[in-house]
């Protein structure tokens, strides 16, 4: 089979990787894929860009692909699936009208209290004094949220009310964030430690109707939002991840299948979704069980590095058991053990940072501590592969135990070298994933 992954970071990186494992693959198309997908065996880069749809079916279809894995949400909540879908380009992420799960706080927040979703409370708002009237009858801590897609940008989570006045009248006035900050919710603040499950979804109406629709959750995650060690300074799109996460028990899973699995699996049948692909739940275990903060239509990033190492299955194969209806039947296998995978940032991030610095990769160092690589922003220039993002690459240790894992990765860290080369020193210890900032 020929596969084709979407994307150009360290999750586009992992999920090209995992492919490449499978027998069953002979070649990888990444598109535009970045310094690590194009050495990576099986992999070839490819420069479309993703918005010229014409270029990038008539590629995929000369290239006899057989499946399509779309790693970021822009492109499914632009309804990229649809387009590929309907030139009959097997699609593994949703179409459009399922990505709006992650496009819309809003939309996704009338989905789970329609479907009684366990999630926090919330009101959502398109007038400004209507807002500020809410935070004054509801005083913090409570959590600000801009309704479209804002990179990550579109939570402030206030610790009194005239944080959430600042968030609001920046999102709704002052137009911060464009249009995606003009409708906001209001959402209660919600208490506990937070958890990432990725899960593979098949949902279509004919499977519904042969009662073969079904969700299967991934082993749980845990990503470090915060910049530095401890859970401190600004929010970054993810510091580093672990897993299986701590602190999950039995009674948690069953929460979690029972409050917001079964009832989203429910909800995406009943709306008459066609959600071939994955999903992301973003929990907060909070004392009376996990609560949904969030939906994402897609692999976390970088949840992924650390989630994929773990499969002890055919990552292709189960790709075309989401396609064909057969995931319910789909042998999910994990290995034993733990995969700790800090990240490595360029000098300034998040902030303006710095790029072009070349980067040394010791692949001694990187073997023999069980390691692997995921570049997520790095290019090849010349020859050489230099820094091209703010997150330039995670290293990923597979451990019998979570010690051991963590202990890998910071070795494997040390074989990895750029100018400016930042990373945190405390991925996976206890409570450095805590990001409570009252
Ligand atoms: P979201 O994009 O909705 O996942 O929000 C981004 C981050 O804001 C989450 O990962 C949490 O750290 C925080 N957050 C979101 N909603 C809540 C909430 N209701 N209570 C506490 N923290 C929250
Ligand atoms: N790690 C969070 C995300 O992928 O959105």
């Amino acid at each position: 089979m020929n596969a084709a992954v979407l994307g150009s970071g360290g999750r586009e990186h992992a999920i090209a990787w995992k492919l490449s494992k499978s027998e069953a693959i002979e070649k990888i198309y990444v598109i535009p894929g970045n310094g690590g997908t194009c050495s990576e065996s099986k992999c070839e880069n490819v420069s479309i860009p993703l918005s010229d749809i014409e270029e990038l079916s008539r590629f995929l279809i000369e290239k006899e692909t057989d499946f399509v894995v779309v790693g970021p949400e822009d492109p499914l909540a632009g309804g990229i699936a649809d387009w590929l879908w309907s030139r009959e380009i097997p699609v593994v992420g949703p179409k459009k009208a399922g990505a709006q799960l992650e496009a819309s706080k809003d939309l996704s927040k009338g989905f789970m209290k329609k479907y009684g979703v366990a999630c926090a409370k919330s009101e959502t708002f398109t007038n400004l004094d209507k807002a500020l009237d809410y935070i004054k009858r509801n005083p913090g801590p409570i959590v600000i949220k801009a309704d479209g897609l804002a990179a990550g940008k579109g939570v402030v989570v206030a610790p009194n009310s005239a944080e959430a006045e600042k968030a609001v009248r920046s999102f709704m006035r002052d137009g911060l964030l464009g249009n995606a900050g003009k409708k906001v919710v209001i959402e209660e603040y919600l208490e506990g430690t937070e958890c990432s499950i990725l899960a593979a979804v098949s949902v279509t109406k004919d499977f519904t109707e042969s009662g073969k629709s079904t969700i299967v959750p991934f082993v749980p995650a845990r990503d470090h939002k915060r910049l530095l060690d401890g859970a401190k300074g600004p929010n970054t799109g993810g510091m580093g991840a672990f897993a299986p996460a701590d602190g999950i028990t039995e009674e948690t899973m069953e929460q979690f299948e029972s409050d917001i699995l079964k009832p989203t699996l429910d909800g995406l049948k009943k709306e008459g979704f066609d959600y071939r692909g994955f999903i992301f739940f973003g929990l907060m275990v909070t004392k009376s069980g996990p609560k949904l903060l969030e939906y994402n239509v897609r692999l976390g990033d970088p949840e992924t590095q650390a989630v994929l190492p773990l499969m002890d299955f055919d990552f292709a194969e189960m790709c075309q058991s989401i396609l064909d209806g057969s995931l319910s039947e789909f042998p999910v296998k994990w290995k034993k053990g733990f995969v700790c995978a800090p990240v490595a940032v360029s000098k300034g991030y998040p902030g303006e940072y710095e790029k072009g610095k070349p980067i040394k990769i010791d692949s001694k160092i990187i073997s023999e501590n069980n390691c692997q690589v995921f570049i997520a922003g790095g290019k090849i220039e010349q020859g050489v592969l230099k820094t091209s993002g703010g997150r330039v690459l995670a290293v990923s240790a597979f451990g019998s135990n979570l010690k051991e894992a963590r202990h890998a990765a910071y070795k494997g860290m040390q074989g990895i070298s750029f100018d400016g080369m930042f990373f945190r020193k405390d991925i996976s210890m206890p409570g450095a994933a805590d990001s409570k900032s009252f």
